[in-house]
């Protein structure tokens, strides 16, 4: 999100899958691949298995999905690199089991779950979402998992608890690209605890029926709709309940062009380009990006007497 003008972004900006094939074809040829990596460099044994007792929600847009393998292949995940298609390429070092997820804080009830207690936690659900991210992209992803709800209800969260932090994981011998400076890692997001608890917000463990690919956050991650996409931390270890607000990567890097909340608007220009426009992966015309990405009716009364220009 630093690196380029996103506004500038064409859809020949999107590794065509030759090229992304040659490259493979090439790193294999440099024996920069392992072995045994080469067939899963993208994905680790379970990526790619079918999600069981999925239901159907209320969560549909009538808009065409994005394709699985654009959502697959034109990534943000700049722990395997800044390249769009460096996640697809890069996340196969990940390793999503074993893995916990760790609930502390102020909370009445911490506790450390491991993700296949996380998996039968609650029934799984799919939720077609737009997710917008803050460079002028957006893509419409069928996520499969449940409401954030239902962690916060079994934590018991304390007065106190005024913030959620989500921290990712920062273990540099799955994740080479953490030794290098991009952000201050680890990952951080965070919400308030009113946007944390309301029903759109989701933790993902899928998309398009199937269990999350590496790149795009596996084994859980969020999904926050109405928010710019980079709210949604990939690859979560930690829920943390707060009563500050949290310090998340991106204002700590850039806290000018980056502000806690971050809710879609196309009236709050980012300092460097307009937001009014989007481009949906795969159209080729420009459509206008809607406040709060569409969800306003949902979401707009959590911001109300809230300067959303100040509160960007
Ligand atoms: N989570 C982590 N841990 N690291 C990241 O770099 N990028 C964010 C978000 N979550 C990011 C992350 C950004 S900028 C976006 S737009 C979305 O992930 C992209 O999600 P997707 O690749 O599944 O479309």
């Amino acid at each position: 999100m630093l690196i380029r003008k996103p506004g500038d972004i064409l859809p020949s900006d999107i590794t065509p899958p030759e090229i992304y094939r040659e490259r493979r074809r090439f790193m294999q040829g440099m024996g920069v691949l392992a072995a045994g990596a080469v067939l899963g460099a993208t994905r680790d044994a379970r990526a790619g298995a079918k999600l069981a007792g999925v239901r159907a929600s209320a969560y549909k847009l009538d808009e065409e999905r994005t394709s699985f393998k654009d959502a697959t292949t034109y990534n943000n995940f700049y722990e395997f690199g800044t390249g769009k298609a460096d996640p697809a390429a890069s996340a196969g070092s990940l390793k999503t089991r074993p893995w916990t997820v760790t609930v502390e804080g102020e909370v009445g009830r911490p506790r450390t779950y491991d993700i296949e207690e996380l998996l039968k936690l609650a029934p799984l659900e799919e939720r077609v979402y737009r997710l917008r991210c803050v460079e002028g992209w957006s893509m419409v992803i069928p996520w499969v998992g449940f409401p954030m709800h239902e962690i916060i209800r079994r934590a018991a969260p304390t007065g106190n608890a005024r913030y959620v932090e989500f921290v990712t994981l920062n273990d540099p011998r799955q994740i080479p690209g953490l030794r290098s400076h991009v952000l201050d890692w680890p990952y951080v997001e965070g919400l308030r605890m009113d946007e944390a608890m309301h029903p759109l917000t989701l933790l993902a463990v899928g998309m398009y029926g199937e269990v999350l690919p590496n790149q795009n956050g596996a084994p859980i991650r969020l999904v926050v709709p109405w928010k710019y996409g980079f709210k949604s931390a990939k690859s979560i270890v930690r829920i943390r309940f707060v009563e500050k607000q949290p310090l998340t990567a991106w204002m700590r890097a850039t806290p000018s062009e980056y502000g806690f909340y971050s809710n879609v608007n196309p009236e709050v220009d980012h300092p460097r380009w307009s937001q009014a426009k989007e481009r949906r992966i795969g159209e080729f015309f420009k459509r206008d990006t809607l406040i709060f990405n569409g969800y306003g009716s949902q979401v707009a009364q959590m911001y109300r007497g809230m300067d959303l220009k100040k509160y960007f």
